[in-house]
């Protein structure tokens, strides 16, 4: 028999997670609350809490040929951008071809993880779950979190002074479905990700008028890159990587913008980032034209607001204000987690290679796709789950300690550099 193996989630994670365990000789059990796999690629037209959602018109942003896993490509008859629907439909597919529905306990939720009392020594893990008002527990030799990292709404309400007593309505994008009920009105979007673009995009065909709030703007890219070609497909390449890593930060960014700004100039459309980072590329074929058509109106942070209106940090002021949809992002959260591990967790930088909490007694606790990717996530989940199956079966082993807190140390040093203030 293999080592037993806990693994939480059955979204793109989870999957991939099981997989890897099943090819490394080891005995996995998914866990998922809900009745179905997929994570957030099941569309819900609920949002349901603790559960990462999606408005109904999301498509990819990476391509279908840079998004498969490495032996599972999609089929021929998709499109290269995927609807939610269609990326549902491969992960049902992926599971089904690789025998992955039979590990997975659905309906069940893990409220709990604790070290067992001899995980110094064993390095085990007690799981705690909760099926139809049952409990149980159960002694795993390891752990796989493949719960999401876009679970908890961000929603800064204390950045935004006068919010309280603001008589339209605000909501944060996680309830965001469609525009039904937005039609005519004054809708005020708070935050430029990718979220916020395709959401004032959407917004913007029946509202009477839609700004879109950024305090750092971002660079706007097309799906569609030269001679129609899938975007990433031309620029997430080993060749182009190599050589933007060897660039000086400030050379790398000033190539970058001249390249951003072929489509259109950034500065014109208010958009211009001012930290020039790559964190803050979005993608959108239609924003830019939305802005020329006046359709989106771009403006700056907001200030503080009103009853009725928003004042920008430019001193402009909008009257009459309706509705404010944050598009602020979320946060990660793993209530589930005994407090000391938690607390070393509380972002993938504490983590070594983003993936194993480096204090432990024991290696025998690991995040998969707890990381922020240029490109599609699939791949480097693949990846992971790949290498942390084998250091749990014995065939890879991590370094020491301190070694890999060095690294960490160097890591973080490294993303200050990329984001520069
Ligand atoms: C709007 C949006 C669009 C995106 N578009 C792309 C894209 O185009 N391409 C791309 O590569 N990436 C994209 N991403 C990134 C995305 O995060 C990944 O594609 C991927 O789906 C994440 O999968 P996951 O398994 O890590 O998390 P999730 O999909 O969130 O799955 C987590 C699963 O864990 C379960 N779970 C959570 N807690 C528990 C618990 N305590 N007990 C039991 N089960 C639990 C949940 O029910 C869920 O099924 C997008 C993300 C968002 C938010
Ligand atoms: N497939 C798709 O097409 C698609 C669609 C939507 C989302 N996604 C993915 O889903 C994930 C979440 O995206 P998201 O757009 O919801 O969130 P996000 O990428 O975290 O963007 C949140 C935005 O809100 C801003 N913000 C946060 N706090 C703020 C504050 N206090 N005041 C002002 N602005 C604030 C951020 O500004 P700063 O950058 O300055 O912090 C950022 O512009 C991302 O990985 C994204 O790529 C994909």
């Amino acid at each position: 028999m293999g080592r037993k193996v806990a693994i939480i989630g059955a979204g793109v994670s989870g999957l991939a997670s099981i997989k890897c365990c099943l090819e490394e000789g080891l005995e996995p059990t998914c866990f998922e609350k809900n009745d179905v796999i997929g994570g957030l690629w099941q569309f819900t037209d609920i949002p349901e809490k603790g559960r990462t959602s999606v408005y109904r018109s999301v498509m990819s942003n990476t391509s279908k040929e840079m998004t498969c896993f490495s032996d599972f490509p999609f089929p021929e008859s998709c499109p290269n951008y995927l609807h939610h629907s269609l990326f549902l439909e491969y992960l049902k597919d992926y599971a089904k071809h690789f025998h992955l529905l039979d590990c997975i306990q659905f309906k069940t939720t893990v409220y709990s993880i604790r070290k067992h009392p001899d995980f110094t020594t064993t390095g085990q893990w007690v799981v705690y779950t909760e099926a139809n008002g049952k409990k149980a527990s159960t002694v795993f030799d390891a752990v796989m979190i493949c719960s999401g990292h876009f679970t908890e709404p961000n929603l800064p309400l204390n950045s935004f002074p006068g919010i309280e007593n603001f008589k339209g309505h605000y909501m944060h994008s996680w309830e965001y479905r469609d525009p039904k009920g937005l039609e005519g009105k004054k809708v005020l979007i708070l935050g430029a990700g990718n979220t916020g673009g395709d959401v004032a995009v959407e917004v913007s065909r029946t509202a009477a008028k839609v700004f879109l709030s950024t305090r750092n703007g971002a660079w706007v890219v097309s799906r569609m890159s030269q001679a129609g070609w899938p975007g990433d497909m031309i620029s997430q390449t080993r060749f182009l990587n190599f050589i933007l890593r060897l660039l000086p930060i400030s050379i790398r960014d000033k190539l970058l913008a001249k390249k951003f700004n072929q489509w259109f100039n950034h500065k014109n459309y208010g958009l211009i980032p001012i930290k020039s980072s790559l964190a803050y590329v979005i993608l959108n074929d239609e924003l830019p034209t939305c802005i020329l058509c006046g359709s989106v109106v771009v403006k700056p942070n907001v200030k503080r607001f009103s009853e009725t209106s928003a004042i920008f940090e430019d001193g402009t002021i909008e009257e009459n204000i309706d509705v404010v949809i944050f598009t602020t992002g979320y946060a990660a959260s793993f209530v589930f987690l005994e407090e000391s591990v938690r607390n070393v967790c509380k972002s993938s930088t504490f983590l070594y290679k983003q993936i194993f909490p480096p204090q432990l007694e024991k290696p025998t606790l690991a995040f998969i796709g707890f990381i922020s990717v240029t490109g599609s996530i699939l791949p480097p989940v693949e990846l992971q789950a790949r290498w942390v199956t084998r250091v749990f079966n014995g065939s890879n082993k991590l370094p020491p300690m301190n070694r890999m807190m060095n690294e960490i140390a160097k890591q973080k040093k490294r993303l200050l550099k990329k984001t520069p203030n």
